[in-house]
């Protein structure tokens, strides 16, 4: 049984938490393989708005396993107040809440690492979400890291002693003013990781292995999005994991030739949170109405998110290294009302018009060249199916599959779970 796997294609918040909501009928296990608490998945169903941030999109569905890979990092005290809310709502996790031994913990300190390092960028800052991110996978990289499993060994704490007091001095090095209580933080994380401790913690390679040969379908969910991986995205304005495809078999444990599906997720338009090159950037009246309309606030850190047209160089880059088989267009509803519709579909770049992303997306470098096309001034958000588009909308669709030579089979017109129409 091959794993699909389901991919955001932009700089992340594509709005992968309600396409895995809406596709885990189809699956028995939802596996997350890459980032931590820096995602904020947000799923809306019966009114209602559930932001997670390490749990897959699959909790609010009790048949379903949810394993949490050894690719992620975990943060015990947010992790913990996930688990509370789902409480809160009824949600029986304990049987379907699975967490990788090789996951890797973020320990308070690597969150003080975190703001110490970025504010000794000063305006180079990367716009980190300050969740402990780069400083855990570095530890993890640099061997010295900490992992779900090592708790249950007699001499962690030790281990744990060894690396805070290391990171402290790492702190007081960076010369930047970070305040801080350590104990009081200690005493938080050392509390929240009872909860992680008491959850299953399990060989998550070995168990999906076993799963697969037993016939259970598996998704496998990314956080982040293609143009952030630390491999393949705009350099050194990414997030420290591998967000592409391939993150999925070193952040799982599965064999590249057991992926199947490549589902990628791109929005109708772009927006990106944190710093970085952002060739289609609207900096105007059209960039502030995708904003407002398309409610452009980041999940976890309520940061306006920056706006702009589709860039087709980007995409095409994202669905070549991904592999993607099949797409899901979200937020077409946001575009409504726009008399004329831009996208990017070559780059000037010093002068040579390109048509793939260079190593160097930075303004001075790139400007976007466009094709327009025809908007469409209809209220979306009550469609259901595809014959009820807009022609204009399904113009827009064609196009897009026709540039990137791959079908669009769902598209996404309103948050919640309803607002989804399959072609
Ligand atoms: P970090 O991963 O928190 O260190 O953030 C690095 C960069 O990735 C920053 O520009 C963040 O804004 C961005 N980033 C991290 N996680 C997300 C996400 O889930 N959505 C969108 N951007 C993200």
């Amino acid at each position: 049984m091959a794993v699909d796997l389901l991919l955001g294609l932009q700089w992340g918040d594509e709005g992968k938490g309600k396409i895995v909501d809406v596709l885990t009928s189809k699956y028995d296990i939802i596996a997350r393989f890459q980032g931590g608490p820096n995602a904020g998945h947000t799923l809306v169903f019966n009114g209602k708005k559930h932001v997670l941030h390490t749990i897959p999109s699959g909790i609010f569905h009790e048949d379903k396993i949810n394993l949490v890979g050894n690719g992620v990092v975990i943060d015990p005290v947010i992790f913990k107040k996930e688990l509370d809310k789902l409480q809160e709502q009824g949600i029986d996790y304990k049987k379907s809440l699975l967490i990788s031994r090789k996951a890797h913990i973020i320990l308070p300190t690597h969150r003080l690492l975190d703001a110490a390092s970025e504010a000794s960028k000063g305006k180079a800052k990367i716009g980190s979400t300050l969740k402990g991110i780069g400083p855990t996978y570095m530890d993890k990289t640099g061997r010295n890291g900490i992992r779900v499993g090592d708790m249950e060994m007699a001499d962690w704490k030790e281990k744990y002693r060894a690396l805070a007091d290391k990171h402290e001095t790492m702190i007081a090095f960076y010369d930047v003013d970070v305040q801080y209580d350590l104990p009081e933080l200690e005493t938080e994380f050392f509390e929240s990781l009872e909860t992680l401790k008491s959850l299953t913690l399990i060989d998550s390679e070995e168990y999906l292995y076993q799963a697969m040969k037993a016939g259970k379908s598996i998704l496998a969910e990314g956080a982040q999005g293609s143009l952030l991986d630390i491999d393949f995205g705009t350099y050194p304005f990414v997030t420290s994991s591998n967000t592409t495809a391939a993150g999925a078999c070193t952040g799982l444990g599965i064999a590249p030739n057991k992926i199947g599906e490549v589902i990628g997720i791109f929005k109708a338009y772009t927006t990106r949170v944190g710093s970085g090159p952002f060739p289609t950037e609207l900096i105007d009246e059209i960039g502030e109405t995708m904003g407002r309309v398309g409610h452009e606030f980041g999940a976890t850190t309520g940061r306006p998110r920056r706006c702009g047209w589709l860039d087709l160089v980007a995409l095409k880059y994202a669905c070549q290294v991904n592999g993607v088989t099949q797409l899901v267009m979200m937020k077409g509803d946001v575009l409504s009302g726009f008399k004329t519709l831009k996208v990017c579909t070559a780059y000037n770049y010093k002068g040579t018009t390109i048509k793939h992303l260079p190593f160097n997306i930075e303004e001075q470098n790139v400007s976007p060249i466009y094709t327009e096309l025809p908007g469409w001034n209809a209220d979306l958000t009550d469609m259901t199916e595809a014959s009820q588009m807009p022609k204009a909308l399904l113009g827009y669709i064609e196009f897009l599959e026709k540039e990137l030579e791959l079908p669009i089979t769902v598209v996404s017109v309103g948050p919640d779970r309803k607002q989804t129409i399959v072609r």
